[in-house]
């Protein structure tokens, strides 16, 4: 595994590269979340290169960065064993100037759920998702479906942009009890983490009445948010087409249900497809 730290050090790499390229961007803090999706782009590519770089303009005023889980040296082990080529670990100063382009995300899917409780979060993101998109030369880039709104946003950039990269949407992994892995799992106490499964669980029994024939999304709303009552605070219990427009039935194979609420420090996101 070659560890580059700089633009000009990954274009170096890739000079000799031939056949297709896998990539996986991470902001670090590994999980078996991101080992699935190098796994996946291992089996499916010719090279993989990872990327851990936390994005500092995907974050508020307020928000975590400067507590962002950072584990450089077990990253690089995890990386090493999931047989990455390329690991890129830029610095800030390597990503971005002081004065920058700005990429928008779009006006409605972009500032709803997510994009509503973290306003101008979606452009950094799609900004820095660009940026490496571009660097590693993807052929194809691996997201998880747990971000699901960013997965979509990404997909419509990669679309509006005539972008020469396929975006491969990656199953959720979660533990056995249902919770989804999160890096963000780390900040919480034991009794957090046990009242965490409130997410999942509320996804499961949305998931039940759908197979029992429900497909009222007030219905459905209301019997998640009963479940839910074991969080601390409920951002938003969301049910959506796959373009992310609200509905009012579920529609079997256009759906996806979101919820987001806080346990202890962290606020958690997850989201089933159905
Ligand atoms: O999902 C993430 O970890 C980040 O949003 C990403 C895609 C690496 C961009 O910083």
């Amino acid at each position: 595994m070659v560890v580059v730290r700089t633009v000009e050090a990954l274009k170096e790499a890739r000079e000799s590269l031939r056949g297709s390229i896998g990539f996986v961007p991470t902001m670090g803090a590994l999980h078996h979340g991101h080992l699935s999706l190098m796994r996946q782009a291992r089996e499916e590519t010719d090279t993989l290169i990872v990327s851990i770089f936390v994005n500092p303009t995907q974050f508020l005023e307020g928000e975590d960065l400067e507590s962002y889980p950072r584990r450089e040296e077990a990253d690089r082990k995890i990386c090493e064993l999931a047989g990455v080529d390329i690991l890129f670990m830029p610095t800030i100063d390597q990503m971005y100037e002081s004065d920058e382009l700005a990429i928008g995300a779009p006006a409605i899917k972009g500032y709803i759920l997510e994009g509503e409780k973290r306003p101008g979060h979606f452009d950094g993101m799609l900004q820095v998702v660009m940026k490496l998109l571009n660097l590693s030369g993807a052929t194809r880039a691996y997201f998880g479906k747990k971000d699901a709104q960013q997965l979509v946003l990404i997909e419509q950039m990669v679309k509006n942009y005539f972008m020469d990269v396929k975006i491969i949407a990656c199953e959720i992994v979660r533990e056995e009890s249902g919770l989804a892995l999160s890096s963000r799992n780390a900040y919480m106490t034991p009794q957090e983490h046990q009242r965490a499964h409130a997410l999942s669980r509320a996804l499961k029994c949305a998931s039940k009445s759908i197979m029992a024939g429900e497909r009222e999304v007030a219905q459905l709303k209301a019997q998640m948010l009963t479940v839910l009552e074991e969080t601390d605070r409920v951002e938003y219990v969301a049910i959506v087409d796959r373009a992310f427009r609200p509905l009012e039935q579920v529609e079997i194979g256009n759906t996806i249900i979101l919820v987001a609420a806080w346990v202890g420090k962290p606020r958690l996101i997850d989201n089933i497809w159905v």
